[in-house]
């Protein structure tokens, strides 16, 4: 079997393009790459050509998430078996148009959303930390209607590996992170969260203070997670997405790591971080996470 081996980006459609560019522009600490009508692709410091895209729509939404395979050799055997498997193609393998190229293929997964896997493409030499930026993007969460039977698609058809369940979420792994993707149990097929590798949790507080100073609130954090052991800060975006930055995800050892299960994780909501300092999130992100507003 094929591998998909990392994250890529996230498409969103945002419905203001000037105001939520400048955001993940001048607060969120991203880096435009190219820019024209209706859209804008942003960059972090690690080489990847691009983590985020905006798309101006009429309503919030999630477009699209890229993952990456190894070769094109890799995107066409994972074409293969998504097909012999019955999945939706969208998109066949070929080179991309987008910003920053590439070679890949799109799908849907049984909740209809759209996913792509792509190889190859542009990088950045210049991909140095940043004492205050995301290097990459970390993880996406998805609200899932059926959050077993999107984890299960992502487990036996994409060869993901469960990394823990909660009686929230299933969080899946396609490398060493902790995990790259994660199904909310919730009541529509939406946009939890999307997160941000800062280099380090100073960097995380750097980032959150640039937000604060630019008065966007920290809605939930600064904390440090039980699944995932990684730090967190929460914000919402001008289109009331969520967006985390996080810190030290864990990196999991395949031959030591045994999946935690409902029972071994439950918490109370008010002492859901390690610390205890993060307290419960607020009722805002509570229902922004539920993806209210969305398309
Ligand atoms: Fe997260």
């Amino acid at each position: 079997m094929a591998r998909v081996t990392a994250l890529r980006s996230i498409e969103l459609g945002v419905t203001d393009l000037r105001l939520s560019a400048a955001f993940y522009r001048e607060c969120w600490g991203l880096r435009p790459v190219a820019q024209g009508p209706g859209f804008c692709f942003l960059r972090a410091t690690g080489p990847e050509h691009h983590v985020l895209v905006l798309r101006e729509r009429p309503a919030p939404a999630l477009i699209r998430v890229d993952f990456a395979a190894a070769s094109p050799l890799a995107v066409r055997k994972l074409h293969g078996e998504l097909e012999s498997s019955g999945v939706k193609v969208r998109a066949e393998p070929g080179p991309l148009e987008d910003p920053g190229g590439g070679y890949g293929f799109a799908f849907l997964d049984p909740a209809g959303r759209e996913f792509r896997i792509l190889s190859e493409g542009a990088v950045h030499a210049d991909a140095a930390d940043a004492p205050d930026r995301p290097r990459k993007l970390s993880h996406v969460v998805l609200n899932s209607t059926d959050a077993d039977a999107d984890a299960a698609f992502f487990l036996d058809t994409l060869d993901f590996r469960l990394s823990d369940q909660t009686a929230m979420m299933e969080f899946l792994r396609c490398n060493a992170d902790h995990h790259s993707i994660a199904f909310a149990r919730a009541g529509s097929v939406s946009l939890n969260h999307a997160a941000f590798e800062m280099p380090d949790w100073d960097a995380v507080m750097r980032g959150a203070g640039r937000m604060k100073e630019a008065g966007h609130a920290l809605e939930w954090g600064v904390g440090r997670h039980g699944p995932g052991n990684n730090v967190f800060a929460y914000f919402i975006d001008p289109d009331g997405l969520v967006i985390e930055y996080a810190a030290e995800l864990q990196r999991i050892d395949e031959a030591l790591h045994r999946p935690g299960n409902p029972q071994a994780w439950a918490r109370p909501l008010n002492r859901l971080d390690q610390w205890g300092v993060a307290g419960p999130p607020s009722e805002k992100i509570l229902n922004a996470m539920n993806g209210a507003g969305q398309a």
